[in-house]
């Protein structure tokens, strides 16, 4: 009981998993003190079960109960005085309400008028009478109990989620391409689950942020999700979204005609495929009236699309396009459209994959129908740590653009690190792309503004899974809130979203909120620090799984993310007089300066040209020296995020204070592996040395191959820096249990002890570690279960990790030893233990 009364005051409710998210509605400090500010009552006009505005009536009274203690009634009589009134505009009009003065709303748009008790909340439509109570609940969780009056209108009317879900688990990509928080909330063996309760929260959370569509399946899709069968699923799914007033969207593969149809062609200008299209259009619509539309993936990474009858994208779009019309529904027609297999580096300095698309969109803008929308991918490549905004955003100016943010960190940690990513959208959102010599940010361009589009707006790739915690971890919820935020109103600030956030999602304690936002917003500059400077683009592996470091698996491949890095010099020429043209596809005033070396600021210098490694910068290193100071740097803030994180232990619930400090301690683990990687890569490549001497010197290490080992053998890693040395130790079998000992040539005293060992996917093997007869900890590899990042049965920086020991006392010609336990294909790997003095970190 007593725990129980505690935890109320500290504000926790029951279980803090993370499925509630920011909608906790847990109570706030003082909560009693405002019952007299607040409504007695709710009342709903013109509520139906199962719409917006009765839900938003139910949200209403949940909210305060959950908030402030305080039971709301639910009535209709408006006249009644202390009573929060919900509904549409309309609906108030016609119960006698005043609208005359009210500020004009556009489609989704609200009006919220607090006085006291008193509070009316009035949308254009029932989804922006839910958006309104949504937003004076969150004022509320914040503890604003102030009398205001505001209107508050989208910016753009394409504010939709992506999900990137197979129809089934397996193959390449598993349940959700991408994704690293479980499983699909909407399908499983090959059909829509029976469940859809997550359907239902999920459209919660996004309502409750200004989202207004969910595209369910990958871009990458199944055309069984047209059989009568999954259409039915389908409308379940639409069913569960439809009381927040959340649309369903669906991706489309090309050639289902043929796949699913038995036509022997799909041809967009076919009449049989225009006809089978449309059919299945209608067939959608009589199940769901209020589809949202179709999201397609055309002739991009091996899809089929127009091009493959010589069609042009807009001949394909136009296809979606019309079947849509006659429903009101819309097309995204994606344009990441690139050829993956005929890239070739060595033969053409000029080829480019960044000048894909606009090469592909050039001169068809007159010609898409007025319901189709581009979906563009922030950068011309791939969701890099930095790059460039796509030239293409200038270059539409008939058809309306949508921008294609990623909230899952597919380049970016995974959600095993932490990376707040609202400073990056911040950045790409404001900068101008100068078309026309006019003020073009990109903010105003997918707002339609610029160019004077009905249809823009935002996609956002959330991948959310089955988990609890929804992305796999708790704080990388705050890119979804912000997300919503900025689709909504371009302008929001990213400090001040994370304070919202974290007052509704942690605590309203300051010290929760100066370390939450300490963290966050130092997290991007640090990840882009340890994986990839310069907009070389994040060094990962882009072969396998896009997580850990592997800086040569970008060149010699067709998938066109080169960093030409040789002996000498790195980076893309993209410019017009000696490179691939890239720097061309810009407006005039955006081309001259990432033409010119000297006014390419340095953030991007990779990405636009080739400089020898001894190139000096402007802020006067060298290309090289600043590759080594960027990766210390960044991996020693990461180290910071853990003490950080421990001084508001307490002030946070222990279940997401523990899940939090896992995925931190993590973290700062794996970008040591990050920054050694990279730097060593380098230092191979270019022999040019660290001027301060740290790369390749460590010298508080012990690598395990030089141990005395018995049952562990030297296993030579691929690639080469992903092991300190080189090599690492591996069991002789994986039945055969091994031991690495070394007798310690260290002074007497209390030391750090960390061993770098790789964990990988397929089995669970056990290592222990002992100071002579004492057994300083043991441990399991089982991140698989843990981190939801993708698996990798590889000895490489993928699965590269470290555990560390705090505070071990060592008594000087100590006898360490380490003992793995192989399990399944892991052999217990380990690459070195280092014995590091209080506050060293190597
Ligand atoms: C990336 C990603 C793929 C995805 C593709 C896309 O390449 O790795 O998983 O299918 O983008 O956006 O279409």
């Amino acid at each position: 009981m007593r725990s129980l009364l505690i935890l109320a005051t500290l504000g926790f409710a029951a279980a803090e998993d993370g499925l509630s998210a920011w909608l906790r509605y847990a109570p706030i400090p003082h909560a009693k003190h405002y019952h007299d500010k607040l409504p007695s009552a709710v009342v709903t006009l013109n509520a139906t079960e199962g719409l917006p505005v009765y839900t938003a009536g139910e949200e209403l009274v949940d909210g305060i109960n959950g908030i402030f203690g305080k039971e709301l009634s639910v009535g209709d009589d408006c006249e009644r005085d202390s009573v929060v009134t919900v509904g549409t505009v309309a609906a108030y009009a016609k119960n006698g309400g005043c609208v005359d003065e009210l500020p004009d709303l556009i489609e989704d748009g609200y009006h919220l008028r607090i006085d006291g008790g008193n509070v009316l909340i009035l949308g254009q439509n029932e989804r922006g009478a839910l958006y309104g109570a949504f937003q004076y609940l969150a004022r509320l969780a914040q503890g604003q109990v102030t009398d205001d009056t505001l209107t508050s209108n989208p910016e753009v009317p394409v504010r939709w989620v992506n999900q990137w879900d197979n129809m089934r688990d397996g193959g390449t990509h598993g349940s959700v391409e991408r994704g690293y928080g479980g499983d699909s909330i909407f399908f499983w063996d090959g059909v829509v689950r029976e469940d859809l309760t997550r359907a239902g929260q999920y459209a919660r959370l996004l309502a409750s942020i200004g989202l207004n569509a969910v595209v369910v399946n990958n871009v990458n899709a199944n055309e069984t999700i047209l059989t009568p069968s999954n259409m039915d699923g389908l409308a379940r799914i639409a069913d569960a979204f439809r009381p927040y007033g959340i649309q369903l969207g669906l991706s489309l593969r090309f050639d289902s005609p043929q796949l699913l149809g038995d036509l022997d062609t799909f041809d967009p200008l076919d009449d049989d495929v225009v006809a089978w299209w449309q059919e299945k259009t209608d067939e959608l619509y009589r199940r769901i009236p209020d589809m949202a539309g179709y999201l397609v993936k055309a002739n991009s990474e091996g899809q089929p699309g127009p091009l493959t009858y010589n069609r042009t994208l807009a001949e394909g779009a136009n296809l979606f396009a019309h079947a849509l019309e006659p429903h009101g529904g819309i097309i995204m027609f994606r344009a990441f459209v690139y050829d993956h297999r005929s890239l070739d580096q060595d033969a053409d300095w000029k080829a480019d994959r960044a000048n894909a698309a606009v090469d592909f969109f050039e001169g068809l803008d007159p010609d898409f129908e007025d319901n189709v929308v581009i979906q563009i991918k922030y950068g011309p490549i791939d969701f890099q740590v930095r790059e460039p905004v796509s030239p293409l955003f200038a270059h539409l100016r008939e058809t309306g653009s949508a921008v294609e943010l990623q909230i899952t960190q597919e380049y970016l940690g995974q959600q095993a690190h932490l990376v707040y990513l609202a400073p990056m959208w911040r950045e790409l959102l404001d900068f101008d792309l100068r078309a026309d010599g006019e003020d073009s940010t990109l903010a105003s361009i997918v707002s339609g503004q610029r160019f004077n589009q009905k249809l823009a707006g935002y996609a956002g790739v959330v991948n959310v899974g089955h988990n609890t915690t929804w992305l796999g971890s708790h704080l990388a919820m705050s890119n979804l809130y912000a997300y919503g935020q900025l689709a909504w109103d371009s302008s929001s600030d990213p400090v001040e979203m994370l304070e919202a956030w974290t007052k509704m999602t942690f605590s309203h304690d300051q010290e929760v909120i100066d370390v939450i936002t300490k963290l966050s917003m130092e997290s991007w500059p640090a990840y882009e620090d340890y994986t990839g400077n310069l907009g070389v683009q994040t060094l990962t592996d882009i072969l396998l799984g896009h997580y850990g470091p592997n800086p040569g698996s970008q060149d010699g491949n067709p998938w066109g993310q080169w960093t030409r890095a040789d002996a000498d010099s790195i980076g893309m020429d993209r410019t017009v007089w000696n490179g691939t043209g890239f720097a061309g596809q810009y407006p005039d005033e955006v081309y001259e300066k990432y033409e010119n070396i000297e006014t390419t600021p340095d953030n991007l210098l990779l990405w636009f040209h080739h400089v020898p490694y001894t190139h000096v910068l402007k802020s006067n290193k060298t290309v090289i020296q600043h590759f080594y100071d960027a990766h210390y740097r960044g991996s020693a803030v990461a180290q910071t995020f853990v003490p950080l994180w421990e001084s508001i232990r307490g002030k946070v619930d222990e279940e997401r204070y523990e899940h939090v400090l896992y995925r931190l301690v993590y973290q700062a683990g794996h970008s040591l592996v990050w920054r050694d990687s990279v730097t060593n890569f380098y230092l191979n490549k270019s022999g040019i040395p660290d001027e301060a001497g740290r790369v390749g010197n460590y010298k508080y290490r012990i690598e395990a191959e030089d141990m005395a080992l018995d049952g562990y053998v030297p296993y030579l890693v691929d690639p080469f820096e992903a092991a300190s040395g080189s090599w690492c130790i591996v069991t002789a079998d994986n039945s055969t249990q091994g031991t690495a000992s070394t007798k310690l040539d260290v002074e007497t005293g209390t030391y750090s002890v960390a061993v770098n060992y790789y964990d990988q996917a397929h089995g669970n093997a056990t290592w222990a570690l002992y100071l002579d007869d004492d057994m300083v900890g043991e441990w399991k590899g089982d991140h698989e279960y843990i981190l939801g990042k993708a698996p990798s049965m590889y000895i490489d920086g993928q699965t590269a990790t470290r555990m560390t020991f705090k505070s071990v006392k060592v008594k000087s010609g100590s006898e360490l030893r380490i003992v793995g336990t192989p399990d399944g294909e892991e052999p217990a790997p380990v690459d070195y233990i280092s014995i590091l003095p209080e506050g060293i970190i190597d």
